[in-house]
């Protein structure tokens, strides 16, 4: 899944926008901004749903709002770091307004737990993600005057019932969480921690959610998970049916269920891995024309030795056959990845390594990182975190130059194809353009006509620089 140390306000993961949710009983306002995965800004929709039922609409206006929820990220220390100036900005608020309550929800909640109310004195609401559901509760104790926290994990916590409110505000592209959590312990990551172990939700309210999204004219849902791969439904890890009565369902049959919705609704999933995205998973995309030719498949090493210890589960070997299978099942499909430069002990040629397997594969997307060790993971408890700053930098640098020369190569390679768009919004620089995707998740801009976000056309691409093309109506 990729992620982002901003507010997801200006990522391209959507906007982190704030729904109107205002009724008469409703009084009472919430700001919510969210930080880092698809994930988090999937479950600000299940809070403010929640909240929505007990009297709060939501509002953009963080000068009127009576409660402030801040649903962050641990993923790097600078997402954390990005918080934490956040919340020194609302200090200031409370002061002018003492009524104003501020909670943290999300993975920094659940890593930090009480020490955020010691720390940042300013908190009121330290709320983890499997608890959200208690949120009602929580407030009610913060209105009495009292700090409150639930950072609880659940085995089985899914919202699946829950019906989240949509905060984008162009109502064609929506998330749908089909797991929860994560077991897979690379060393390197946090999320296990503070997400807690892997859960997939029911198949059958995953597609009512799609089938709901549509009829309210929606175009396209984005399947996510930590691993999507490793979705299960009444079967065990070992494949053990846990239920006779009840069909098992697997990523690739989920997804088929979702593709059927419509033929006009597009299906994206993120993330898979490499470890565990079979063929059948690659042969549901060739089979459905409505789920995108795209895969998003992190690698983030080029050299096995390192990826035996950032305890990926596979050798660069391995992701190059998952590469060739993709190219074999699915001549057109693009693919992206993650990257991180810098890893405990890399060596100068294991980061060669990477940046040949970068060259090598061609990726039309990737976002780089450079390592940032983690509290408890098993790195930090294990290998030195003996990169300095100067050769992480050098190296990511390294890495970025290739994948852009890469990226405006492949860029140019579209000049002259034709691609059905589905259009999600008023181009930012231009209000006579419109910004859609193809199915390889590339933004491509072009001239209004008379078509409505929402539609699908046809564009010819024209031009491009190395983050966009631009196109015209065909
Ligand atoms: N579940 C997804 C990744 C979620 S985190 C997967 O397995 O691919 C998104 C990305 O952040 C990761 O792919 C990784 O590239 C990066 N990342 C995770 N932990 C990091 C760390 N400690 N330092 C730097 N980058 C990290
Ligand atoms: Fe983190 Fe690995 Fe799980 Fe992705 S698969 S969330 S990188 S532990
Ligand atoms: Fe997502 Fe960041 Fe948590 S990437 S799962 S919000 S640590």
């Amino acid at each position: 899944m990729q992620t982002t140390e901003k507010k997801i306000d200006e990522s391209k993961q959507g906007e982190a926008l704030i729904l109107d949710t205002n009724t008469a009983k409703n009084s009472k306002k919430l700001y919510l901004e969210s930080y880092g995965c698809a994930m988090n800004f999937s479950d600000s929709e299940v809070v403010a749903s929640i909240l929505s039922k007990n009297g709060y609409s939501t509002t953009r206006n963080i000068e009127e709002s009576d409660l402030i929820l801040l649903n962050t990220c641990s993923i790097r220390d600078k997402a954390e770091q990005t918080v934490r100036k956040r919340l020194t900005t609302f200090k200031k608020m409370k002061k002018a307004k003492p009524s104003l309550m501020v909670g943290v929800l999300g993975c920094m909640a659940e890593r930090l737990k009480t020490a955020l109310l010691e720390e940042e004195k300013l908190v009121d609401l330290v709320v983890g993600p499997d608890a959200y559901r208690d949120l009602p509760n929580l407030l009610q104790i913060t209105e009495g005057g009292q700090k409150s926290v639930n950072v609880l994990l659940s085995r089985e916590e899914t919202y699946a019932d829950i019906s989240p409110v949509r905060l984008d505000n162009t109502g064609v592209t929506a998330f749908v969480s089909i797991t929860r959590g994560c077991d897979n312990m690379c060393s390197f990551c946090v999320v296990p921690f503070t997400r807690g172990r892997e859960r997939s939700r029911n198949p059958l309210t995953i597609v009512a959610e799609a089938r709901d999204l549509y009829e309210r004219g929606y175009r396209e849902v984005t399947l996510l998970g930590q691993n999507v791969d490793s979705y299960r439904w009444n079967m065990s890890s070992k494949g053990e049916i846990k239920d006779e009565t009840i069909p098992t369902t697997n990523f690739a049959q989920l997804m088929e269920m979702v593709a059927l919705v419509s033929p006009l609704m597009r299906v994206r999933f993120s993330t898979s891995h490499p470890k565990d995205m079979g063929n059948d998973v690659i042969e549901t995309i060739a089979k459905h024309a409505n789920i995108c030719n795209y895969i998003h498949l992190p690698v983030q090493s080029g050299n096995s030795d390192l990826l035996k210890k950032m305890n990926r589960g596979y050798t660069r070997e391995w992701y190059l056959n998952r590469i060739a299978a993709i190219h074999r099942i699915l001549p057109n499909a693009t693919i992206s990845t993650d990257i991180i430069t810098g890893f405990c002990g890399e060596t100068e040629e294991q980061h060669q390594d990477t940046l040949s397997l970068i060259k090598e594969v061609k990726f039309s997307a990737a976002f780089m990182y450079k390592y940032s060790e983690r509290p408890k993971t098993l790195a930090e408890r294990k290998y030195e975190d003996d990169i300095p700053e100067e050769i992480k930098q050098r190296r990511l640098t390294e890495i970025i130059k290739v994948q852009h020369e890469n990226q405006l190569a492949y860029f140019e390679k579209q000049i002259g194809r034709e691609f059905e768009v589905l259009i999600e919004k008023v181009s930012k620089k231009s209000d006579e353009e419109y910004m859609g995707r193809n199915e390889h998740s590339s933004s491509i801009i072009f001239p209004k006509g008379n078509h409505k976000v929402g539609e699908y056309v046809n564009v010819k691409i024209t031009s491009c620089t190395k983050a966009s093309m631009r196109g015209e109506l065909i």
